[in-house]
């Protein structure tokens, strides 16, 4: 809805309510009364947002890339060269700028030579994921057939308009080959033996391939290394890899979680080559899941997971908890990076985030690892993008783990069958915070008081971020209480808005989904904005404002 004059130059003014009145005692007979306010400050920039930050990951698991992603040449499913044409509609609309592949921990057990030459002669191999699969599963989940490869993923990337980020195998792999993948994707055409394989392939421009990640979760799957021996392997592969005219940024396995140490010591390991080794470093991966919903009674990795649809408010709070550890993690490792890398030439790539729920939901049987996302998880998505978003000079790059047929998807398919999910239409709304200058924003709200066992607890009220495009303002905001809206005053500080429109992400059930029969039951809805300068929040929702300033 377009308003004329709407938020009347800094609206109510400054001290239009006292920060005191706002302690959720206002009476529901009142709902009219803002009990919260957001506060923009344009004077206040904090860094360009990175586009990269609104990234996604696709790993040859379950169902991501055999029937997500890839459906073949011949298939029945409407497809662009084998590529589910749905998926590239979905991706250009929510102008998808960087793709993670192949992996995950598959990526430290691939040879990408399996994934190049004459689809025919391209071997099958013993997926990662194998053992973790069940009868259900089709065979392509276990036995990878190597129809989708390099030249596949950056043709995927091309179609949508991605930059591609492949993960190098650093387990089980030399550097050498290492080389030998960046000069198949890189070198000219007519340079070398594998550029002439690759356009013998169809594909004679080089792919340009600029984002690598060397390993994965290398203190796991990735090799088990200590981070000093890790520290060795990322000198070693990245020394003197050639370029081709193609700037290459590094990306190197970082922290799982809180975990300090690994930081620490590969940054020192690092620095005992001398601090300008930081300068060949793009990103440090930061891999963080919420999947902890026993409410402290054990950290089983196992026993701890909740359910993905069947949950009670306080599991809806219990993930947002767990979700909003984003924010001190960005910080403990930001401020630890800076121990030793004082010049901060390296920033955090969160290539692995979301919730990890419990197998049982997934829409296709035999899809290891799919879940359904609900309401809850378009909340916990538009929260943590708002946490980057509020930290533009720190993060460079984001994947949300994973794109399709996985844990926290923007999208489900299953043979013809195609539908967004409300984390799908999320990473709609967000888009526009792509690239705009971050803007200060101070959100001031009730917090949400909720029973957790017998317990008083409490969550904040509102939280969200802003960005500036020349005279355009985006502000995103989520109201995380299940059933209290948050009538709420915004204030521009120093700046007049002529017009605004709101998009609003809710559903009265917070555990609404959208399957393949009901693909509108969590959809954006355009909303009615108020002359006087504030705005209903409903409960359980993620809101869009575009607000034109003067
Ligand atoms: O996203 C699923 C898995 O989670 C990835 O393969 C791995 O990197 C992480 O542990």
């Amino acid at each position: 809805m377009q308003r004329r004059e709407f938020l009347r130059n800094t609206l109510l003014g400054a001290g239009a309510l006292p920060l005191s009145q706002q302690a959720g005692l206002t009476p529901s007979w009142v709902a009219a009364v803002p009990d919260s306010r957001i506060e923009v400050l344009p004077a206040e920039p904090l860094g360009t947002i990175s586009p990269y930050i609104y990234g996604h990951f696709t790993e040859h698991l379950g169902g991501v890339i055999y029937d997500g992603v890839w459906v073949g040449r011949n298939s029945k499913v409407p497809n662009i060269d084998g590529i589910r044409r749905a998926l590239v509609e979905q991706m250009r609309k929510i102008h998808a700028p960087v793709v993670r592949y192949p992996g995950g921990c598959f990526a430290d057990s691939y040879d990408w030579r399996d994934g190049v030459g004459p689809v025919d002669k391209r071997p099958r191999r013993t997926n990662f994921w194998a053992n973790d699969e069940n009868p259900q599963s089709p065979a392509s989940h276990k036995y990878e057939p190597n129809e989708f490869g390099t030249n596949e993923f950056a043709h995927f990337c091309k179609l949508i308009g991605s930059q591609p980020y492949l993960a190098a195998n650093v387990r089980s792999l030399s550097a050498e080959q290492f080389y030998r993948w960046v000069e198949y994707c890189n070198s000219p055409q007519g340079s070398t033996t594998l550029a002439d394989l690759r356009a013998g392939a169809g594909y004679p421009q080089p792919f340009g391939v600029r984002f690598w990640g060397v390993g994965n979760e290398s203190w796991g799957c990735g090799g088990n290394f200590t981070p000093q021996e890790y520290g060795e392997e990322f000198r070693r592969f990245t020394t003197w890899a050639p370029e081709y005219g193609q700037e290459l940024s590094f990306i190197a396995s970082g922290p799982n979680g809180d975990d300090w140490d690994w930081t620490r010591g590969l940054f020192e390991e690092i620095a005992r080559k001398g601090p300008s080794q930081f300068r060949r470093i793009y990103g440090l991966a930061l891999h963080y899941y919420s999947w902890n919903l026993s409410h402290g009674r054990t950290q089983d990795w196992n026993q701890g997971k909740g359910d993905a649809l069947n949950f009670a408010p306080v599991d809806w709070y219990e993930l947002l908890r767990q979700g909003d550890e984003m924010e001190p993690l960005i910080q403990g490792h930001w401020q630890a990076m800076g121990e030793v890398d004082q010049e901060h030439h390296v920033k955090l790539v969160v290539d692995e985030w979301g919730p990890w729920y419990k197998p049982g939901s997934e829409i296709t049987p035999g899809d290891i690892l799919e879940q359904m996302p609900t309401l809850r998880d378009a909340v916990f998505s538009g929260m943590t993008l708002d946490t980057f978003n509020r930290h533009p000079e720190k993060i460079a790059m984001a994947a949300c783990a994973q794109l399709i047929n996985c844990l926290n998807s923007l999208y489900l398919a299953h043979e013809e069958k195609f539908v967004v999910t409300p984390v799908g239409h999320v990473f709609g709304m967000y888009a526009a915070h792509q690239g705009g200058q971050a803007l200060r924003a101070i959100f001031s709200a009730p917090r949400v008081n909720y029973q957790r066992d017998g317990q008083p607890a409490s969550f904040w009220g509102l939280q969200g971020s802003a960005s500036l495009k020349g005279k355009e303002l985006f502000l995103t905001v989520v109201n995380p209480a299940v059933n209290e809206p948050r009538e709420t005053e915004i204030v521009i500080r120093g700046a007049k808005a002529l017009s605004a429109t709101a998009t609003v992400l809710t559903a009265p059930d917070i555990h609404a989904h959208n399957t393949f029969d009901q693909s509108q039951a969590v959809v954006p809805q355009a909303r009615e904005l108020k002359e006087a300068g504030s705005f209903t929040f409903p409960p359980a929702s993620v809101t869009g404002l575009r607000i034109q300033l003067r």
